[in-house]
């Protein structure tokens, strides 16, 4: 039976009810349609469901929906500011050429932010390791690494 789960997603405070064995994936894409958070593997091991969560990139399929009462969920669909402007990341994929399918995208962006939220000069291992658990079957990396150094830097000239 389905039971009522409160959380802020996207800045919005939402209360809505979810099976007890949903996944935050499910609860987002079924319950609350923001189908930008995209389900590969639902087994934790593609990455294409990251979001943040608390302001941390987890991979969705793997929380279950409830234990996230009460926490701050940021998907690919609150990054955009309210002036439409893109994210400075997804901008950066757009201009960089680090997308082809896009599949994997949303996730490869919300690990992007989650790190650049931390650090705003990363070296590209750390940006390698922050999208380590981010798979894509077509662009072979270089793009979407070029991407995320292209952001940082106008995060960091206040771009952002
Ligand atoms: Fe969650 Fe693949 S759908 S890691
Ligand atoms: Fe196609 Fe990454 S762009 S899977």
């Amino acid at each position: 039976m389905k039971k009522p789960l409160k959380l802020t997603v996207n800045g919005e405070p939402r209360e809505f009810f979810v099976e007890p064995y949903f996944s935050l994936l499910d609860a987002l894409r079924d319950e609350l349609h923001l189908t930008g958070t995209k389900k590969g593997c639902d087994e934790g091991d593609c990455g294409a469901c990251t979001v943040l969560l608390d302001g941390k990139p987890v991979t969705s399929c793997l929380v279950l929906a409830h234990s996230a009462h009460d926490s701050q969920v940021t998907t690919i669909e609150g990054l955009a500011g309210q002036d439409g402007l893109l994210h400075p990341v997804q901008q950066a994929f757009v201009t960089h050429g680090g997308l082809q399918c896009g599949f994997c995208t949303p996730g490869l962006v919300m690990s992007a932010v989650g790190l650049l939220q931390e650090n705003s000069d990363p070296s590209v291992d750390e940006v390698k390791y922050a999208i380590g658990g981010n798979l894509c079957r077509c662009t072979g990396y270089s793009k979407v690494i070029e991407s995320i150094m292209a952001a940082a830097q106008e995060i960091r000239d206040g771009n952002g």
